[in-house]
């Protein structure tokens, strides 16, 4: 038994003494504020004071507390939300929420110590902790504001202001409860055996061993899946229980459903699996070869795109310039800082109900109710708050585990992945191979380019073939050239799962894009920049598949101007390389962007929205869209409250729950502002007709304002029969590209940007800082300034991440980088002075003119880092994560004098293949 001080109370524990803090807050007090984020003391989510210092509880056993002081973001915001938590809120520094908790803990304590700490202190503080979605900056923000006193609510909601993000007061404080933090009466839990080897048959799975420890309730095996033991989102090749053979050591072959979690994960070690090994298909290239191994039936090929324009062979033949590259880039890891979880367990009306984090809980429930051989009205499922998601939670991992436990054993049952089997089972950024040959006439007007792109898909399909359409299509980069051939395949291998993930394979074609840019230009004696500009996409210009729409305003090349000029790439023209001394060299490099919003190729991108008065005088506004942080719940009340002409603060929001609200798609593709939005404008708008026509009809005068007229309003038309909601649907239509050439409508609309960046390379270190970044998108309109803020800090951390760091190893089928201490993410010290600048040119397709940022504000990014970085070495790097090795530095500083004396004569260099 041990006493301790918690929160202002005193408690006594009776249980292991060696059991970690973090443990003991979450399941003998209910205080769920401290999260799990990795369990090794690298994130920082699980921070708590412990006599006012700062701890991380995950690496803290309950002993070492012991008649001591622990505070918790629940306690701080036992009288409401103290400053720090009400600052974060206000500066928008709450996405998804998952790290709020920690971080208030941790800037608290700061604030506490030292009232009128500077950014430098606080930036040095916030660096044990990890936010996926926030870049860190409106953080510092919100730390400085207290310690300078100022503070302020936000008054509004209309279009343009920043209202407070919706449930973000619950946030801040801790008490928003995610998936793991949630329990149900008679609750077992769920635990995964996971596939030993990249590769294999199944020849036996014996449970006896599992099914003996005490606890064990059940061990469940393919055998038990009553309906389709397959899911998937393109094609239905993922087993939800392996029975015959694995394709990665993310597969699951058994579930244990036991008491404690404890004993399900000892049982599930206890598992016996027999195998027949088979050989390894670990090199995407090596896969498509004859008499390589077999993954499915149909071989190895999972998808395959052209896109086909003009006369390529010629244009190569009459061109005054070619330039030819190959570009790499790896899995890359999504990293929410929740870790995937579901809940199963029955609604009050005994339907099977999952709750777990999911970007689309209507393609959830059609998927567990194939699985179960259920009628889909028998299960429902409702998005849990969600850690952050990316593209993640686009496939479901544990949801059809728990679903099949609890309908089975008819108990509810919970699954909660630790860090290391999030890394090693969900999906990743498709590593691509591409490589490309770029022809110019002797203007420098771009003719033609081929290209050609090898993805891995992994193990299994997931959305591999539509990634490869994005892909194709954002080839190009945003440049119009008559003439294009654009292939692409994706191909199944034993190394990982690849899937969504921000950007859509946009981003990777973007990165080799833009790099080739600055390469070609270099190497055909042209300003990079001046290229760029004579060949940008022109209003109503051709993409490589379509003409733009009319009425789609163009706007890439002053996005691209304003970011040079905030990063003062003028002023360094000519100098770069040499500046910053003989070991440290500066560079600055950009990115043109642009992004095909939703869906596209004919998949019908479909949203509803539904609307209503309330007998409370409120509005309430159902949509099944999922906010996992970007914001998107708060922007539909403010464009449901000025559709309505009512206060931001009489709409109430109720999102994603299969049953109760409309489907609205997936969180993806950057939709939800523009379809979800435009929706949300219509029901709206109707609603707002149906009530001025029966107000005027019996006679009333109502002001939709004042929630006792509108409560008046309401008894009247509720007591004529009238109604009292609407419902809007809205579809961004698309062209199913044609087969051969793949040229039709592929993109309804698309955003315009450009990022712009200044790096400083250490050469005896080859370290690389990013000094400034700007980014300049086009938004067609702003409705929520800081949350659009918000979403460009965290994609730009994203995409810095992929320039320089992030890489996700896997070796011989097994993965080398399973938490935050191999798997490098972006930190607060890694972020650079960052001007962000949004254009509005208003988006013909958008509510109120706006359109999605969530993917365009991402794939600029890495390119403008890294054509920085080769800015500064003066020579060329085409793989992802940049690393720069000893050798390489040491050759920069001779490269570079011939470097910078090539680009002021406008001379030949880099890897060039000739000027005709
Ligand atoms: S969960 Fe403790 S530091 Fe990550
Ligand atoms: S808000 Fe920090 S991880 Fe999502």
């Amino acid at each position: 038994m041990l006493t301790f001080h918690l929160n202002d109370r005193t408690v006594t524990y009776g249980g292991k003494r060696s059991k970690r803090l973090i443990d003991v807050l979450r399941d003998d007090f209910g205080l769920t504020g401290a999260k799990l984020g990795c369990g090794i003391g690298r994130c920082g989510a699980c921070m708590v004071l412990v006599d006012g210092k700062p701890t991380l509880s995950c690496r803290t056993p309950v002993s070492a507390v012991e008649g001591r002081a622990v505070a918790t973001a629940e306690g701080l915001a036992a009288e409401g939300l103290n400053a720090v938590q009400e600052a974060l809120l206000e500066a928008g520094a709450v996405q998804c929420g998952y790290c709020t908790p920690g971080v208030a803990v941790l800037l608290t304590s700061v604030l506490e110590q030292n009232p009128e700490a500077d950014r430098r202190t606080i930036t040095k503080a916030l660096e044990p902790h990890l936010c996926r979605c926030t870049g860190y900056a409106q953080m510092i923000e919100a730390a400085e504001n207290v310690a300078r006193g100022e503070a302020g609510r936000p008054e509004g909601g209309e279009l343009g202001s920043s209202p407070l993000r919706h449930q973000g007061d619950l946030m801040a404080a801790g008490r928003l409860r995610y998936t793991a933090d949630l329990k149900a009466p008679d609750m077992l839990f769920g635990a995964i055996r996971w596939a030993d080897h990249p590769h294999a048959l199944v020849r036996d799975i014996d449970t006896s061993a599992a099914e003996q420890i005490p606890g064990v309730v059940a061990v469940l095996t393919h055998r038990d899946v009553p309906g389709d033991n397959h899911y998937g989102k393109a094609v239905k090749d993922q087993p939800v229980l392996c029975g015959d053979r694995v394709r990665f050591v993310g597969d699951k072959i058994a579930l244990v459903a036991a008491q404690t979690e404890e004993a399900a994960r000892q049982a599930a070690d206890r598992i016996r699996v027999e195998y027949e090994v088979l050989p390894l298909v670990g090199d995407p290239e090596a896969a498509l070869a004859d008499g390589s191994p077999r993954l499915f039936d149909g071989g190895n090929l999972a998808a395959e795109r052209w896109i086909r324009r003009g006369d390529v062979d010629r244009a190569f033949a009459e061109a005054a310039f070619i330039h030819e590259a190959t570009f790499r880039t790896p899995f890359v890891e999504h990293a929410p800082l929740e870790p995937e979880a579901a809940l199963a367990t029955f609604d009050e009306e005994g339907r099977l109900t999952v709750i777990a984090p999911s970007q689309n809980v209507f393609f959830d429930r059609h998927e567990i109710s194939r699985i179960l051989g259920l009628d889909k009205h028998r299960v429902r499922v409702i998005q849990a708050p969600t850690g952050g998601a990316f593209g993640k939670r686009e496939d479901m991992v544990v949801q059809p585990l728990a679903a099949l436990a609890a309908w089975k054993l008819q108990r509810p049952v919970k699954i909660v992945l630790t860090r290391e089997e999030s890394f090693r089972s969900t999906t990743k950024r498709h590593p691509m191979v591409i490589r490309r040959r770029l022809a110019a006439d002797a203007s420098g007007r771009l003719t033609a380019l081929d290209v050609d792109l090898l993805a891995d898909t992994g193990a299994y399909t997931s959305w591999a073939p539509n990634i490869l359409r994005k892909a194709c299509v954002h080839a190009t980069g945003p440049y119009f050239i008559s003439h294009v051939r654009l292939h692409g395949r994706s191909v199944y291998t034993n190394n990982a799962f690849s899937g969504a993930f921000r950007g859509f394979g946009a981003t990777q074609v973007l990165f080799a894009a833009e790099r080739h840019m600055d390469m070609a230009a270099r190497a055909w004696g042209f300003d990079p920049v001046e290229l760029r500009h004579w060949n940008l996409l022109q209003d109503g210009g051709r993409t490589a598949t379509q003409e733009l729409p009319a009425g789609l305003k163009v706007t890439v090349g002053e996005c691209l101007d304003r970011a040079l000029e905030a990063v003062g790439a003028a002023e360094a023209a000519g100098k770069n390389g040499v500046r910053g001394g003989s070991m440290v060299r500066r560079g600055t490099g950009c990115a043109a962007i642009f992004y095909g919003i939703g869906y596209g190729g004919g998949i019908p991108d479909i949203s509803g929205a539904r609307i209503s008065l309330t007998p409370a005088g409120r509005f309430l506004l159902q949509v099944g869209a999922v906010d996992y942080g970007q914001g998107s719940s708060t922007i539909f009340r403010q464009i449901a409250a000025h559709a309505l002409g009512t206060e931001f603060e009489l709409v109430d929001i109720h999102t994603a729950d299969s049953e109760t609200t409309p489907d609205s798609g997936s969180t993806v593709a950057s939709r939800q502002t523009t379809v979800t939005g435009r929706a949300v404008q219509e029901a709206a708008e109707r609603l707002r007709q149906k009530l001025d026509q029966a107000a005027w009809d019996l006679g009333l005068r109502y002001d939709p304002q004042d929630p006792e007229s509108l409560k008046l309003l309401h008894a009247r038309l509720a007591g004529e029969g009238r109604p009292v909601e609407a419902f809007a649907r809205h579809n961004l239509a698309t062209d199913k590209l044609d087969q051969g050439t793949g040229q039709g409508v592929a993109y309804a609309t698309y955003a315009w940007g450009a990022q712009a960046a200044e790096v400083e390379v250490n050469l005896r270190t080859g370290k690389v800082r990013v000094l400034r970044l700007a980014a300049v998108h086009d938004v067609g309109r702003v409705l929520h300034r800081q949350a659009l803020r918000g979403q460009v800090f965290g994609a730009v951390a994203q995409g810095l991440g992929m320039a320089l760091m992030e890489e996700y190893r896997v070796e011989g089928g097994q993965p080398k980088t399973l938490n935050f201490d191999t798997y490098r993410l972006p930190r607060v010290s890694d972020m650079p002075e960052m001007t962000i600048e949004f254009l509005e040119s208003a988006e013909p397709l958008g509510p109120y003119g706006a359109r999605g940022i969530g993917e365009p504000a991402l794939v600029g990014t890495a390119p403008a880092i890294v054509n920085a970085v080769c800015d500064a070495l003066g020579f060329e790097l085409t793989d992802l994560p940049v690393k720069i090795h000893r050798k390489d530095a040491k050759n920069a500083k001779e490269i570079n004098r011939d470097y910078v004396h090539a680009l002021r004569h406008h001379r030949q260099f880099g890897r060039r293949v000739g000027r005709r």
